[in-house]
């Protein structure tokens, strides 16, 4: 197993926003979190990352429990996070930008040889490497962040909601590029609203409500499952 979550839970204060979690992912495969606004998704990911602490229970990580272990070790050890709302910096340049998803490695031969391959993949970037980032467009910003967090060379690639406020044509550019990279023997593991488009792409899929898993099943079955469109219908209800 890749990744292995075990129980895990979360507070802020005293507030649980994430409680008693499990999740299995192997190496190749695409999992896919999803659940309302406030279900803790986002938690999930910085937990797993180590932004946030857990409360109760343990990530385990290529078998080893790293629950403790600083984000920074944790990116050098393979994993990474293209965060909600894709902090870019926009004063710095697009290579600025990619070159801090390196900032823990020094094969530099490497590093610039992945650069090029990002370039080669997304040319609107290449053009304008040396312009400030503030010059792209959401879509290509979403481009950028997720190029950087290639550059720590991750073996599992998170993402929180990506497609956000991306044009349909954005989305399918992305959806694609997720697909590519899977491809390429990279585990992903996403959080979305985008349900059908998620569960489509995934292997495996996992319903948050308020903070608790209230389904984890094959991609393909949950997304004719009934309790998934209920997850969501029950929250907005309220
Ligand atoms: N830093 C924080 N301090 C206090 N409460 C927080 C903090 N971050 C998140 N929360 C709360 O924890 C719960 C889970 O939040 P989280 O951001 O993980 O949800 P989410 O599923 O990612 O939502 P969204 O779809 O809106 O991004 C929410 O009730 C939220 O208000
Ligand atoms: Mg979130």
């Amino acid at each position: 197993m890749l990744l292995e979550i075990n129980s895990l839970s979360v507070k802020y204060g005293r507030i649980p926003a994430l409680e008693d979690f499990s999740m299995e992912i192997k190496r190749g495969e695409i999992a896919t979190v999803l659940g309302a606004n406030g279900a803790g998704k986002s938690t999930l990911l910085k937990a797993i990352l180590g932004m946030e602490k857990a409360s109760h229970g343990k990530v385990v990580w290529e078998g080893e429990n790293v629950t403790n272990w600083s984000p920074s070790r944790r990116i050098k050890d393979g994993l990474a996070l293209v965060p909600e709302g894709r902090r870019i910096l926009i004063a710095q340049t697009i290579e600025e930008n990619l070159l801090l998803g390196a900032y823990q490695r020094d094969d530099v031969d490497a590093i610039r040889h992945e650069m090029e391959t990002i370039y080669d993949r997304f040319p609107n970037l290449c053009e304008r490497r040396h312009m400030q980032a503030s010059c792209l467009s959401g879509g290509e910003q979403q481009m950028l962040a997720i190029g950087r967090a290639l550059l720590s060379k991750p073996d599992l690639l998170m993402l929180d909601e990506p497609s956000l406020g991306l044009s349909p044509l954005f989305v399918k550019q992305l959806f694609k590029l997720l697909r590519d990279l899977n491809k390429g023997g990279l585990t992903i593991l996403l959080v979305e609203q985008n349900t059908d488009q998620a569960l489509a792409l995934a292997n495996t899929g996992y319903v948050l409500e308020r903070g608790k898993l209230i389904i984890s099943d094959g991609a393909q079955k949950l997304a004719n499952d009934p309790r998934l469109h209920e997850a969501y219908l029950g929250v907005a209800a309220e």
